[in-house]
């Protein structure tokens, strides 16, 4: 059998390689997990069982039902204070990436990406042929609009932003904003903005991109706010040039979301979400207060993720031995080009954190260059 030669292209091994040595761990200390601790609330399952009773089991169109995508286009409206020509509902936030790349990107063309990043992204540009040109982000993960300017070339596509991000916490300021918008108008460059912790931010006040500029496509969904990960359930919004050719791609790749889940998420447009939150700003505060002296860290405004530098300067030493000590956590170089930070996700209980910070604590001290 001859596996096409783009597999070649992408890699699983920096993972692989943790879960490997994970693998013997009986019961570890769990921080490496990038899902809610709470379960999908009651009334959402409730209304997906009902859906599936009233027998919405069947192909939906594939843009998605009418009544959820006029819902979405409301939400982002109220929420997102911008307004959108077209929805398409998509198999998560991931479904939704993997259309815009292969809708937007040849072979040949530049996306920037700010490191660190979400994996997927890295690796469907690559996929597709074309080059992610990494933004490196400062050491407090802001972004700096003129190392962005410098970075664009005739080639340059797109421009994909994540906040609040995976993995360090990070929400893009207003000001930010406007100054990226700025740039991408002057340049002509799309923007992908992948807001799927909207739902989770304790900090600045947060806005989307799209509210200063209209070429941009929010990629968004029900994954992290509701615990739907399981469910594959997002949105792609923007410009109906751009998600009109995803809705076309949808025909022949995903066909259309989970039918009952998608009458679920009318359900959970009307759950209010705030109690979750709390309990996750609380569960930031436990893990930054916890880490903040003996580590360089970054306190997270959003998401559930908190991204410390590695004591000794390397991630991979780092998690290798934290691992050893029963505590399991993502090197950074999983999520960046560089090596040297490591990602902890605050989604468990608070006992779980006590634990993993009495290990990570106890380990910094043990590598020289610490903070
Ligand atoms: C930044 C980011 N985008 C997209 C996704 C994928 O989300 P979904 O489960 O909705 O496909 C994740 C999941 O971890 C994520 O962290």
């Amino acid at each position: 059998m001859k596996i096409a030669s783009r597999m070649g292209l992408i890699d699983s091994s920096g993972i692989r390689k943790i879960f490997d040595l994970a693998k013997n761990l009986s019961d570890p200390i769990n921080l490496s997990i990038g899902q809610p601790d709470f379960d999908v609330p009651e009334p959402i399952k409730q209304a997906a069982c009902k859906a599936i009773e009233q027998g919405h089991n069947r192909y939906t169109l594939t843009q998605g039902i009418p009544e959820l995508r006029e819902r979405i286009k409301i939400h982002i409206e109220a929420k997102k204070h911008a307004s959108v020509e077209e929805v398409l509902i998509t198999s998560g936030v991931s479904g939704g990436i993997f259309l815009s790349f292969i809708a937007l990107l040849e072979a040949g063309d530049e996306i920037i990406v700010p490191d660190p990043y979400f994996v997927m992204y890295k690796h469907l540009t690559r996929l597709l042929g074309a080059t992610p040109v990494y933004l490196d982000l400062e050491e407090d993960f802001s972004l700096d609009p003129k190392k962005l300017e410098k970075l664009i070339t005739p080639r340059t596509k797109a421009l994909i932003l994540n906040s609040p991000s995976n993995p360090t916490g990070t929400v893009i300021p207003k000001d930010t904003l406007r100054e990226i918008a700025e740039i991408a108008r002057k340049w002509g460059i799309v923007i992908i903005s992948d807001e799927i912790y909207d739902g989770f931010v304790y900090e600045k006040d947060y806005e989307s991109i799209a509210k200063y500029y209209p070429d941009t496509l929010i990629l968004a969904g029900f994954s992290k706010e509701y615990a739907m990960t399981g469910w594959r359930l997002g949105y792609a919004a923007g410009p109906a040039k751009l998600v009109n050719e995803m809705i076309k791609l949808q025909q022949y790749t995903f066909v259309c979301a989970p039918s009952m889940v998608q009458y679920a998420g009318l359900a959970a447009l009307d759950f209010d979400t705030e109690s979750f939150r709390k309990e996750y700003v609380a569960k930031r505060d436990i893990i930054y207060n916890g880490l903040k002296d003996k580590f360089q860290v970054t306190k997270p405004d959003g998401a559930f993720y908190i991204y410390p530098k590695a004591p000794g300067g390397s991630g991979t030493a780092f998690v290798t031995k934290a691992i050893e000590n029963n505590l399991l956590i993502i090197p950074g170089n999983v999520f960046s080009e560089h090596d040297t930070h490591f990602r902890i996700s605050f989604a468990a209980s608070q006992e779980t954190l006590y634990r993993g910070i009495e290990v990570l604590n106890r380990l910094a001290g043990q590598f020289c260059g610490g903070k």
